[in-house]
Formats: C-alpha cells, sequence, structure tokens
C-alpha cells in the first residue's frame, strides 16, 4: 500500500446509481413473463392444515397456482450445515403441520401482483390447532448451550460466587431486553427463474455463495448450475445472512410454473420470514472494590430459539469475559425452546443487549462507590482478554475514553442525579464501552487490467450500504496506482470468486487482503511487460526504477518515458494481465485476541412535565484499527449508534400472547428512530493500523457502532432523572414518578 488514498472519505463509488435510481435491487429487476408470487402465512401457532378451499382463490382472473404442501415440489429440509445455526431447517410446504404463528403455509401465483394478492386473501385454510408455548416463562424445554461459534456460553474463571460474597460493593440486578426486528429500508425480495437445468436468482441476500449452496442442495444441483446476484442490497443487519423459506419458494414456484417468479416479503411478513434478536433476561452481579474496582463477575442470561430446527439464540454473554479485568467470571447461558419463528443474528448478535446489561451494572457500581462512571471504566482496563489468556492485538480504549470525554466535555458533568438542568429540563450524560471483535475469513479476488485501461475488480462479496464498492475500489486504486475512476468493482455475484457471508463485520478484513494482494502483484506484471517489452519506453529500466501515478507507469528519473496500464497490456499480447489472489487468516489467533472498542457518550433530556425523553447529543469514539474510508466508516457508525437509540428508547416486537402473531407488525406500531429523534451525532476514531491481523490493518467496521449505545443511554436517564431503568425500551411510563403517576 502505498497509502494516500486508504482512509481518504471518497464519496460512493455507487452513489450516483443509487440516487438516480440506476441501481437495481433484486425486485426491481425485470424478467420476461414473470409471475408474481404472495406467501399465506399459517394463523395458529400449533397444530395441523386440516383443509384448504382453494376454490375462490383460483376463480380470481389472473391467478394462474396455488402451491400448498399437497402439491408443491419436494425439497429437502434445510441443507446447508453452515448456516445452519441461524436460520429454519423447515423445508416450506412439505407437510401439513404448523409449529409457529407466520410459518408459509401456501403460495399464489398471479399474472400481477394483485391478483397473486386477492387470490390469497381469498384462499381458506382450516386448521385443527394443538396447544403452544409462546411464554418464555412457561417454557418445558431449555438447554444449556457451551458454545456460540467458538465463544463460551458457559464460562468460568477465579471463584466468583466466593468473590462477589467477599466484595465491599455488591450489585445484583437482572436487565431484560425485548424482541426486535431488524427492519431494513428493502423487504426481502427473490426473483427465480430456471433456464433448463440451471437456477438463476436475483436476492436480496448478504451471502450470495451460501444462497448458492442452499439452493443447489434443495434442488440437487451442482454449485455452478445455480447463480445468485444481489450487486445492491437496500440494508439487512442480519435478516439477509442467512437463507429463510421464502426463498427456496420462490425456486420452487418458478419450477413448479415454468415461469420466473417474482416474490417480495410484505413488510409485516418481515417480521416473521427472517429471524429477529430474540428477548433475554440478563441477570449480572458484579462485586467491586470501594474504589470501583472489579472482584467478581457473574452475568446469567436466559434468551430464546424456536423448535424449526434451529439453534440460534441470542448469546448476550460473549463479551463479559473479555472486556473488563475481573479476576473472577461466571457466565451462564440458558435457552428456551418456543413455538415461535427462528431468531437470527441481528446487528451485534449478544453484543448489543449483553453490553446494556453489563454497562448499565458498571454504571451501578460507579454511583455505588460514589465515582465518576468514566473512571469505572479507566479502573477496570486489561491488556490481557483473560477469557482466552491472549494479549489484545491492539487495544485503545482508554484513548476512546480519554478522547470522548474531552470532546464531550465529561469534566462538566457534575455526578449526582438530577443535578444537571436547562429550564424545565433535567440533563443526563452517560458513558459505555463498545466492542466487538474483530472476524476474518477466507476471501478471494480477481483483478484485471484490461487494453483500455480499465481495471476489474471481482469478488462475490457484497454491498448492503456498508461502502464495500467503495473501499475496494481505493484499496485497488491504492496499490496499482490507479486512478479510482478507473477501477471498476463487480460484487453480489455467487460466480465471482469466493467471499464470506457480509455478516460478523468482516468483509473488509476477509476481502480487502485478496485485492490488496491481486491489484499489488498486477502492477508488478504490468511493470514487468513494461521494462521487459523491447517496444516499451521503459524497456530495460529495473522494477524498482519505475513508478506508477494515476494508471501511468513511468521513469523515476525521467517521467516523460511513461506508458498507461492500457499500453502495456497492448504490449504484453496476451489480452489482459488477470491476477487472482487469495486470503485467509493464519495462526495469528493462536497469540492475540482480536476485538475492536469504543466508547459511547450521551446526553439526554428529560422533560417531567410532560414526560418527554430525548437523546439530544452522542458521540462514539471507536478503535477499529485502520479506516478505510472515513466517510463510509463514519455512515457506519452513525447508523449503528441511530440504531442503539432505537434499541433503547423505542423498538420493542410485541406478540398476542395466546397465539404468538405478531401485533407490532409495521412500522406504524414498531417504532424506529426517524429524523426528528436522532441528534447530533459525532464519530471519532482512533486510527492504529492492527497489522497483527491482517495486511490492512483494518479490523472492520460495522457492528461495534451499536454496541454501548443503550447502556450509555440507560445510564445518562438515570444521570437525569434519578431512575434506573432495567427493562428496554425506555418508554416515558417507565419514567413516571410516583408522584407523576398519581397525576
Ligand atoms: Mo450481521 S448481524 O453479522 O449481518
Amino acid at each position: 500500500m502505498t497509502g494516500s488514498l486508504i482512509g481518504a472519505p471518497l464519496d460512493r463509488v455507487d452513489g450516483h446509481a443509487k440516487v438516480t435510481g440506476a441501481a437495481r435491487y433484486a425486485a426491481d429487476v425485470p424478467a420476461a413473463d414473470p409471475l408474481h408470487a404472495v406467501i399465506v402465512q399459517a394463523t395458529i401457532a400449533r397444530g395441523t392444515i386440516t383443509d384448504v378451499d382453494e376454490t375462490a382463490a383460483r376463480a380470481v382472473p389472473g391467478v394462474v397456482e396455488v402451491l400448498t404442501y399437497r402439491n408443491a415440489p419436494r425439497v429437502p429440509a434445510f441443507p446447508f450445515e453452515f448456516a445452519l445455526p441461524f436460520c429454519e431447517e423447515l423445508a416450506p410446504l412439505q407437510d401439513a403441520t404448523v409449529h409457529y404463528h407466520g410459518q408459509h403455509v401456501a403460495l399464489v401465483l398471479g399474472e400481477t401482483f394483485e391478483a397473486a394478492r386477492e387470490g390469497a386473501a381469498l384462499l381458506r385454510i382450516s386448521y385443527a390447532p394443538a396447544p403452544a408455548e409462546i411464554d418464555l416463562d412457561t417454557a418445558h424445554t431449555v438447554t444449556n448451550p457451551d458454545h456460540f461459534f467458538g465463544s463460551a456460553m458457559q464460562y468460568r474463571r477465579g471463584e466468583p460466587e466466593r468473590a462477589f460474597d467477599a466484595s465491599a460493593v455488591r450489585i445484583d440486578a437482572t436487565y431484560t431486553t425485548p424482541l426486535e426486528n431488524h427492519n431494513p429500508m428493502e423487504p426481502s425480495a427473490t426473483l427465480a427463474e430456471w433456464h433448463g437445468n440451471e437456477l438463476l436468482v436475483h436476492d436480496s441476500t448478504q451471502w450470495v455463495m451460501g444462497t448458492q449452496a442452499c439452493y443447489a442442495k434443495a434442488f440437487a444441483l451442482d454449485a455452478t448450475q445455480v447463480r445468485v446476484l444481489a450487486p445492491y442490497i437496500g440494508g439487512g443487519f442480519g435478516c439477509k445472512g442467512f437463507v429463510w423459506a421464502h426463498q427456496t419458494l420462490a425456486a420452487m414456484a418458478a419450477k413448479a410454473t415454468g415461469r420466473p417468479v417474482k416474490l417480495v416479503l410484505t413488510r409485516e411478513q418481515m417480521f416473521t420470514s427472517v429471524g429477529h434478536r430474540g428477548l433475554t433476561r440478563q441477570r449480572v452481579r458484579l462485586g467491586a472494590s470501594r474504589d470501583g474496582v472489579l472482584q467478581a463477575t457473574l452475568h446469567d442470561v436466559t434468551s430464546v430459539t424456536s423448535r424449526v430446527g434451529a439453534s440460534f439464540f441470542e448469546p448476550s454473554v460473549i463479551a463479559t469475559a473479555m472486556l473488563y479485568g475481573a479476576p473472577a467470571v461466571a457466565l451462564t447461558t440458558r435457552v428456551a425452546q418456543l413455538d415461535v419463528p427462528s431468531p437470527t443474528a441481528m446487528r451485534a448478535p449478544g453484543e448489543a443487549p449483553g453490553t446494556f446489561a453489563l454497562g448499565s451494572a458498571l454504571d451501578e457500581v460507579a454511583y455505588a462507590c460514589g465515582l465518576d462512571p468514566l473512571d469505572v471504566l479507566r479502573r477496570n482496563e486489561t491488556a490481557t482478554d483473560l477469557e482466552v489468556g491472549l494479549p489484545f492485538s491492539s487495544r485503545n480504549v482508554l484513548a476512546c475514553y480519554d478522547r470522548g470525554a474531552e470532546a464531550f466535555g465529561w469534566d462538566r458533568r457534575s455526578h449526582a442525579p438530577r443535578s444537571m438542568r436547562d429550564g424545565r429540563e433535567l440533563i443526563g450524560w452517560g458513558v459505555a464501552t463498545a466492542t466487538y471483535p474483530a472476524m476474518r475469513s477466507n476471501g478471494e479476488a480477481r483483478v484485471t487490467i484490461t487494453p483500455d485501461g480499465t481495471i476489474d475488480v471481482a469478488s462475490a462479496t457484497h454491498d448492503l450500504g456498508t461502502g464495500m464498492y467503495t473501499v475496494l475500489t481505493q484499496i485497488a486504486a491504492d496499490a496499482l496506482g490507479a486512478d479510482p475512476r478507473a477501477i471498476r468493482v463487480r460484487i453480489g455475484d455467487s460466480s465471482l470468486p469466493l467471499a464470506p457471508v457480509a455478516g460478523g463485520s468482516m468483509s473488509t478484513a476477509s476481502v480487502g487482503p485478496a485485492v490488496l494482494d491481486a491489484a499489488t502483484r498486477a502492477r508488478a506484471e504490468a511493470i514487468t511487460i513494461a521494462t521487459s517489452s523491447g517496444a516499451s519506453p521503459l524497456h530495460g529500466l529495473h522494477a524498482d526504477e519505475v513508478e506508477v501515478v494515476a494508471g501511468v507507469l513511468r521513469a523515476k528519473a525521467d517521467p516523460t518515458r511513461a506508458i498507461g496500464y492500457g499500453a502495456v497490456v497492448q504490449l504484453g499480447g496476451s489480452g489482459a494481465i488477470e491476477v487472482h489472489a487469495h486470503a485467509a487468516p493464519g495462526d495469528e489467533g493462536e497469540r492475540y485476541s482480536f476485538h475492536s472498542f469504543g466508547a459511547q457518550f450521551v446526553e439526554v433530556r428529560f422533560d417531567e412535565e410532560i414526560a418527554r425523553l430525548r437523546v439530544t447529543r452522542a458521540l462514539g469514539v471507536f478503535d477499529c484499527g485502520r479506516i478505510m474510508n472515513r466517510k463510509t466508516a463514519r455512515s457506519q457508525m452513525l447508523g449503528g449508534i441511530t440504531f442503539g437509540l432505537g434499541m433503547a428508547l423505542l423498538e420493542e416486537t410485541v406478540r398476542d400472547e395466546r397465539y404468538g402473531a405478531v401485533v407490532t407488525n409495521n412500522l406504524a406500531d414498531y417504532h424506529l428512530p426517524v429524523n426528528a429523534d436522532v441528534p447530533p451525532i459525532e464519530v471519532l476514531f482512533v486510527e492504529e493500523p492492527d497489522l497483527r491481523f491482517n495486511p490492512l490493518g483494518a479490523r472492520g467496521v460495522g457492528e461495534i457502532g451499536i454496541t454501548g449505545v443503550a447502556a450509555a443511554i440507560a445510564n445518562a436517564v438515570y444521570h437525569a432523572t434519578g431512575v434506573r431503568v432495567r427493562d428496554l425500551p425506555i418508554v416515558p411510563e417507565k419514567l413516571l414518578t410516583p408522584a407523576l403517576a398519581a397525576v
């Protein structure tokens, strides 16, 4: 890397296509003579379909087919082992059994969306309901999983119970977070079309290769017979990371009818069809010395999963043993199985609710000790990840606290609750630690320099609004010495070189090194051709006597001796310079623990007279290694902090207690932050490249943005009002003092 473009706040290279509407999302893609599919969902929580009356549905003009378990193509139960923990094992429309309210039980296909929708409304399905378990408190089956993807869910170090009992300051509190849904702007959509034995799918997926693998197994195809395209994705936050029944259904319907099938989930269906964040109950016991140093941490989490073969649960203890230096720690995880749809990964699964509980409890320790909450965070710093017994590769959380405190003006904070006021409004300032692991998977890329000087960069990775197009452009342009405008990035296509799921905030860290390697080698190859070809103005020079500036190779000593990349390719005579690179993590994980960190500072204001709570300022400082693009990285954090604001104050999916039906299944009843809710947000980065992690030094950004936000807000609310809310979301009625509630 020469470095000049790395970190630069380059505008999104896909921005123009997006704002002009040229970018086609899955549902925008035209197809020849398509059918439109509308899903019908079960209206009982558990039981059996006893009858399907299709008469009225089929009588609707334009309805072409009705698929139910009686006539749908046979497909195996969910066939892809790696993805399985994140989704449902259940294959759609294979039998009459209903496992949860909202399960897909029929698909109506019409010449128009309107015809299909009317047909779906007229389909009569009769059920024999069976007793269902919807409520965590009455669940009969509870498991105690050992691990969540390598992270211990049951864990001990030291003698935590004894250390807790012996501590001078003890906090024992239970924090709860509700069921939440991802709600990306673009609902999940699939356009499936068969060409003989080959399946082409346009899909709003965060994982084209995983989706390809699922389709291949579901329809007994070779992976090369399936192509999945997702060049643009309108957000996902985890609900498009894995494969859900509607994707299989679209391809089943296309197979059954011999026509392309377009299926778009409605907003209502998004609440039950693509996973959610399960609720959590978290008992946290912190034992500390009088000066706020943790002696014992006990974190006991209960969460939920479904009964349709999935094992996903919210792993909320995930960061607790790593984050601070307590010598004695115990973590336990219990998961109740319910007759509900499957939960899945939702932005920072585990860390988002886990840091709410832990960050709140530490604030409670600070107040019990009479100490500044930020000082308590500082006093529990550790240079070693005591959970795995390895040093952190790089950990600058103290710098995050210090820079944040200075930028926020933390030293002007007065400690006592209800001690800061502006007119009618009580003011509260809160702080909490942000954290997310740095993950990396195998990634590949192909860099091709073409005779016209255009440089093609290809990988089966994704851009769901994160900035991948732009970041890969920067990496390639920087390594090649090319103008970013000469780079054309192609991603979101399963036929391109291998890339992992766009999840775990790992895309840049996984694919970026492959692009860096391929581009570096392509540059070297071009220099070899340019210095060895007799017709080249650089003939006879040594490679290190050549530099590349704005796509032009030139002699360092005499810049008038110059030749562009395109002309070099023409000299080479092979049609293109093409380099394929594979990048993979090595054994560095045996020597270091890789995590990103940050500090979240917020200000809230509470008007007691009208019980109005607002977040009025937010500031996040993040240590994520090298930042590849300060503009898109900042945008990731703005989104994450906004997501955290929604989690803290607004978001809750409510189910009907008897049937498990989601009653907040729309964006009017499921409250999300709108512009009026979102204050000015400041984002700062501590930019220390983490070269122990990968050659880019970038640990990745994304999910860390939400972590710690809910705790910082809850802590600020306590500071403002003196009311400790341990149950999210913090709606105003939870802040009513007895006197106010009586009015
Ligand atoms: Mo993310 S929840 O890993 O898409």
